[in-house]
């Protein structure tokens, strides 16, 4: 019985640390947070049960008891030893240099790049493959034992995987707290009202060096290897396959490490700065070393940092300088945006002279104004933004810019959504900022539908100034589009044929291709179907406009200052006197064909005669809703050639199915 029993603790614990490995080192998890409990809480209650068979190495073993008083000292066997800095690419190339030289080779030598972790350094010393002391690296001669609290690290095991491994074994790396462990135990300390850390760094620091190990292992740290200190036998003949060696010995090792010569470590550098901000814990450069261990031996020292690595320092991400101007940008949405003018300053390893304030919310909170002293963050790609004002540094004539009431570029009136930050521009079909975006929502498929007219065109249109609002499109002649983008005589006739076709439309489409702004697809359509005729629609008052379904205040004022626009009124009348028309109100088409309101319809498989899109077009004007899939609410799914479960599942909820012959009898009814 105890015999069984023994063996249960043996494989739960056996169990668990594979657990503990492919999580923390390989990062590949195979069971979920509450199966690991449950494998946990099995043991735990074994060894309440036979506290006997409790080995001083089971996962449950990690929070021991508290020193009686401080940290003892200890001195290392080998000194922790730091690191030089380089700061530029010119630097970096002068290390290698220094090292071919010191080498007297001719050809660089094989390096390694992997990131700076910014935490603390630490020394864990296994012996027989238990861990037994772990310390910080205080002067690099001597340091504290913190055993106790790193034995409550998860990351780090307590005994060392596999069978094969030194009698003695010191490991060294950066204990550190990820950025989101980080967030989130700030959050629970001040939401017990405790003291808060001001940086993931501060927080790793503060937390090995608690006195209570019971307090450090409610504390998030995480570990990752980068060396060796003392070992009885080698690991490899180079770094990386220390660094190999130790993963397979269950230690979790810096990630992303690089192996490649000198171009390949520049390269690794660069792309390390794009991801930094993405990545999972902070990092301040990029650590560069000799691969091979021998020549690591033969390059040797210089007082208290080897001369076979560097630390490459990341370029800073803040710095401050004079705030210029604020300008004002209007987007490709009408959406318009204050920019910061700066004087130009280096920052991110790059000359910035502009950075985005989002919107006036933005510059009123930080009280931004022309002539301030700004600090200045550019992380990573990210675009350079203005994190806060220097207060002191404030001159007198520093004065708050005032929120824009016409767009800075067409003079139309700006709006503000309730409760959104972002100001914009009415002045959609005029605004020259908004030009682009605006044509091709014009010709897209579910407004104008122009097939043919695509982006790459419409640049080149707008560019020579030929197609301004979109009426201009309905002059265009196929001989000026003869030789436009290589277009030759036929592709321009099938333009024009297309612009030529879509001026037959319906007034649901003519009224989503206006681009007004939360008029979309359905609401287009209610609008057509409610009002049936433009003019009517441009004269309903903002409480006409109210009745109407899925019409609230704000796309009702959306739709009057839409119409309110001279500008907007006559590019749509010339629309009208260049040909557009449609067939006078979905009105009557409710009144003449069958009334499907209240009804859900479903298409499925390929249809023959119609696109998908036009038989719900037709379905919709007819009062039904289109929906993309079928439920017990369905009323009709017509179903052609092809379809699938669509079919299986409307027939086993008892929905009526209909072939698109029937539906075309339906619609022809019209
Ligand atoms: S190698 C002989 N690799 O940076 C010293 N150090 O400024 C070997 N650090 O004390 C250090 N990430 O705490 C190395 N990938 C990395 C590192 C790293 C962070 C820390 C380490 C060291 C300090 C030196």
């Amino acid at each position: 019985m105890i015999d069984s029993i023994a063996h249960r603790i043996r494989e739960l614990i056996t169990e668990i640390r594979q657990h503990d490995y492919n999580y923390h080192v390989l990062d590949a998890p195979t069971i979920g947070d509450s199966q690991y409990d449950q494998l946990m809480r099995e043991l735990k209650q074994l060894e309440l049960e036979h506290p006997d068979l409790v080995d001083p190495n089971s996962p449950t073993q990690r929070v021991g008891a508290k020193p009686d008083s401080g940290f003892e000292e200890v001195t290392h066997r080998v000194p922790m030893l730091s690191l030089d800095n380089l700061f530029d690419l010119d630097e970096f190339r002068q290390f290698v240099e220094r090292i071919k030289d010191r080498l007297s080779q001719t050809d660089t030598p094989q390096m390694t790049a992997e990131p700076k972790l910014d935490g603390l350094a630490l020394s864990i010393r296994y012996e027989q493959g238990h861990l037994v002391l772990a310390t910080t690296r205080g002067d690099g001669q001597t340091g504290e034992n913190v055993t106790q609290n790193v034995r409550t690290i998860r990351s780090i095991p307590l005994t060392l995987k596999g069978s094969h491994y030194p009698e003695v074994l010191e490991v060294r790396g950066e204990v550190i707290m990820k950025k989101a462990d980080f967030a989130a135990m700030n959050q629970r300390l001040s939401e017990a009202s405790e003291k808060v850390f001001v940086n993931p760094r501060n927080a790793a620091a503060g937390s090995l060096r608690q006195l209570d190990p019971s307090i450090v292992s409610t504390r998030p740290l995480s570990f990752y290897a980068y060396g060796l200190g003392e070992v009885s036998e080698p690991l490899g003949d180079t770094h990386t396959e220390v660094m190999d060696a130790l993963k397979q010995l269950g230690i979790p090792v810096n990630p992303g490490l690089v192996t490649g010569e000198a171009e390949a470590i520049e390269t690794a550098y660069h792309s390390l700065i794009a991801e930094r901000d993405a990545l999972p814990y902070e990092i301040d450069g990029m650590v560069v070393k000799v691969d091979s261990i021998a020549l690591q031996n033969a390059l040797g020292f210089v007082a208290r940092a080897p001369r076979f690595a560097s630390a490459w320092k990341f370029p800073a991400q803040e710095a401050s300088t004079r705030l210029l101007a604020i300008d004002l940008q209007v987007g490709r949405t009408g959406a318009i945006t204050p920019v910061a003018r700066l004087e130009p300053i280096f920052v991110g390893g790059v000359t910035v002279s502009n950075a985005t304030l989002h919107n006036f919310d933005e510059v009123s909170r930080l009280d931004v104004r022309p002539g301030d002293q700004v600090m200045v963050r550019r992380a990573g790609d990210v675009i350079p933004q203005i994190i806060k004002v220097i207060a002191e540094e404030r001159p007198d004539i520093a004065k708050p810019i005032a929120i824009p009431t016409a767009c800075p570029v067409c003079q139309s009136p700006v709006e503000r959504a309730d409760g959104e930050a972002v100001i914009r521009c009415s002045g959609g079909l005029i605004c020259q900022a908004q030009r682009l975006e605006h044509l091709k929502h014009f010709v897209s498929r579910k407004a104008m539908d122009i097939d043919g007219v695509g982006e790459r065109l419409l640049e080149i249109l707008i560019e020579k100034e030929w197609v301004i609002t979109p009426a201009d499109l309905y002059r265009l002649t196929a001989d000026s589009l003869e030789g436009l983008d290589r277009m030759g005589v036929k592709s321009a006739q099938n333009v024009i044929d297309a612009i030529t076709t879509s001026k037959q439309t319906t007034f649901a489409r003519f009224l989503y291709a206006l681009g007004i702004r939360d008029v979309g697809e359905a609401t287009a359509r209610t609008l057509a179907a409610t009002f049936g005729s433009l003019d009517r629609l441009i004269q309903a008052s903002h409480e006409d406009l109210m009745e109407v379904d899925d019409v609230g205040p704000v796309v009702a004022s959306h739709i009057r200052s839409f119409f309110e626009i001279d500008r907007h009124r006559s590019v749509i009348q010339e629309l009208i006197d260049l040909g557009i028309q449609w067939p006078d109100g979905a009105v009557s088409a409710l009144q003449n064909g069958p009334d499907l309101s209240g009804q859900t319809w479903v298409l499925t498989g390929t249809l023959e005669s119609m696109t998908r899109d036009e038989a719900s077009e037709q379905l919709r004007a007819l009062g039904a809703k289109v929906s993309g899939s079928v439920s017990a609410k369905t009323n009709v799914l017509v179903a052609g050639p092809g379809a699938g479960s669509k079919l299986t599942k409307a027939e086993s909820l008892g929905v009526d199915i209909i072939d698109e012959a029937a539906l075309i009898a339906l619609l022809s009814e019209l």
